[in-house]
């Protein structure tokens, strides 16, 4: 089988296509814009297989996507290429509308002309927005989506499941929970805390850092959406969760636990707008259908995460050199 990933230089797509490489009945064309989340040199162990192919295209651009699709024709696409930070779609929202939506437009319209056999888009439980203690979200809970990343997922959702609908395209939906991982770009939560306390700079907690996020290993992820590439029933929408919840604050003193810093680097700075509580979902559906399960506990995968920061840390001046110095600075001020 043949699988178009979209994405596949970034933090979850990396890591899906290191999986996929090792499995001999698949092969790869990895499609991605290399903006500044895209990253070769994750996929440096797989570059040279000769089941693996890398295509430099732009998913909003249809002649690019038409061009991929006619030389490849893939089986089955595996959609994880997005604007993928809530922090940047408070500052720049355009590009979040574009990507998410007109690009996940541009896939759906490239795999219904050519009768692609599956497509799988990669979503997120933030489409669920907040919710307050003790419910869970499962694959019929309200969209209330808060950020304009989350609504542009949502929306991109509601799009990709209004093809199966509509044109009978087998499409799946995947809403998972907070990733983290080796290879994740520094501005989400936890590789961000581990770079700054490994290079002993501070700690910015948004708020009273009292809120919860469930995580989830990248490895797991990319194992249950594997799990629905092959069992998935087309038309369904499938979480998929860490079933490990914790406040951020809890998060952060794990990681100064574990890099040997001390609890002076935290900093409290002023809240996200529009910032979510609380994400909780339940996969029980995805466990039931295929059999799935975590296998990386948070203790583990955070050691793990821990260890590859302080033993890559070219990788991360290198990502952090440029573009990154301006975000930082529009959004955390000079802290
Ligand atoms: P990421 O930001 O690390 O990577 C995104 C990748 O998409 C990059 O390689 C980038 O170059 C590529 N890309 C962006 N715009 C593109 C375009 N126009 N054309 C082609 N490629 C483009 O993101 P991630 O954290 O790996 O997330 C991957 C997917 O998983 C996203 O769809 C995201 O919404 C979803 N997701 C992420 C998380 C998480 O915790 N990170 C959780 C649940 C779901
Ligand atoms: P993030 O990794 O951006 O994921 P998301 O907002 O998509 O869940 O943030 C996770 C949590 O950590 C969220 O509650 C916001 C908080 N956070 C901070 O407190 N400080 C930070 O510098 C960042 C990036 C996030």
């Amino acid at each position: 089988m043949k699988l178009l990933v979209t994405g596949g230089a970034g933090f979850i797509g990396s890591a899906f296509v290191r999986l996929v490489a090792g499995r001999a009945d698949l092969d790869v064309v990895n499609v991605d814009a290399l903006t500044y989340a895209g990253n070769l040199e994750n996929l440096a162990s797989v570059a040279s297989s000769p089941r693996y192919r890398f295509v430099k295209a732009d998913i909003t651009s249809f002649d690019d996507i038409e061009k991929v699709f006619s030389e490849e024709k893939p089986d089955a696409v595996v959609h994880f290429a997005a604007e993928s930070h809530v922090d940047r779609s408070i500052l720049m929202p355009d590009a979040f509308v574009r990507t998410n939506v007109f690009g996940t437009f541009t896939l759906l319209e490239a795999a219904k002309r050519h009768k692609t056999a599956r497509f799988v888009h990669v979503s997120t439980d933030e489409v669920y927005g907040s919710l307050d203690e003790p419910h869970e979200a499962d694959e019929n809970y309200p969209l209330k989506p808060s950020s304009p990343y989350s609504a542009s997922k949502a929306g991109s959702d509601l799009l990709a499941l209004s093809y199966y609908t509509t044109f009978k395209l087998p499409v799946l939906v995947t809403r998972a929970s907070n990733n983290y991982g080796p290879c994740q770009f520094p501005e989400k939560l936890i590789p961000l805390m581990i770079s700054n306390a490994l290079e002993g700079k501070p700690l910015p907690i948004y708020g009273d850092g009292m809120q919860v996020r469930d995580w989830l290993f990248v490895d797991d992820h990319c194992r249950g959406i594997l799990s629905l590439v092959e069992k998935g029933r087309p038309g369904e929408v499938y979480n998929i969760g860490g079933s490990r919840s914790l406040p951020n604050i809890e998060v952060v003193k794990r990681i100064i636990a574990a890099t040997g810093q001390t609890d002076k680097l935290m900093t409290y700075v002023t809240d996200r707008p529009g910032h979510d509580r609380r994400y909780a979902l339940t996969s029980e559906k995805l466990e039931k259908e295929t059999g799935w399960k975590t296998l990386v506990p948070f203790e583990e995968g955070l050691a793990e995460t821990v260890k590859w920061y302080r033993e890559n840390t070219d990788w991360v001046s290198r990502v952090k050199s440029g573009e990154y110095k301006t975000y930082y600075t529009r959004n955390y001020g000079d802290r």
